[in-house]
């Protein structure tokens, strides 16, 4: 998946959460899972940490997002640990 995108007015209800909920179904939890989110999506960032995911303290830019005025989209990784999935799927969300 390379994009999660609600439209605004769809925004806070719920809608990502199902989105992530589908994607459990695909993702092994098995295995440590990383989504790259741009270090000024301050929503994003908080959505994702929701869910369990933590920074890893890694930035970086990617190529393929280079504007044609030469500037890039600052990303930082964000890591759910699969010692945080309980058997089941249900992700743990307290430290
Ligand atoms: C980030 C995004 C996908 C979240 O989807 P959403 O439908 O708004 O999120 P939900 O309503 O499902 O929220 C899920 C949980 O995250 C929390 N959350 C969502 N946005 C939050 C924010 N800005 N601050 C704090 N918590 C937030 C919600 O409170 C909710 O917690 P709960 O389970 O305790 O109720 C959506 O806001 C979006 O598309 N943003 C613009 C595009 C974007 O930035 N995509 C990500 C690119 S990596």
């Amino acid at each position: 998946m390379d994009s999660n995108y609600v439209l605004p007015e769809y925004q806070n209800r719920g809608v990502g959460k199902f989105f992530w909920a589908a994607a459990l179904k695909f993702l092994d939890l098995s295995k440590d899972t990383i989504v790259n989110v741009a270090t000024f999506n301050e929503n994003a960032i908080a959505f994702y940490a929701k869910l369990g995911f933590v920074d890893t303290g890694k930035c970086f830019t990617d190529e393929r997002y280079r504007f044609r005025s030469d500037a890039n989209i600052p990303q930082m990784e964000m890591i759910l640990r699969a010692s945080r999935v309980r058997q089941g799927g249900c992700v743990k969300v307290s430290p």
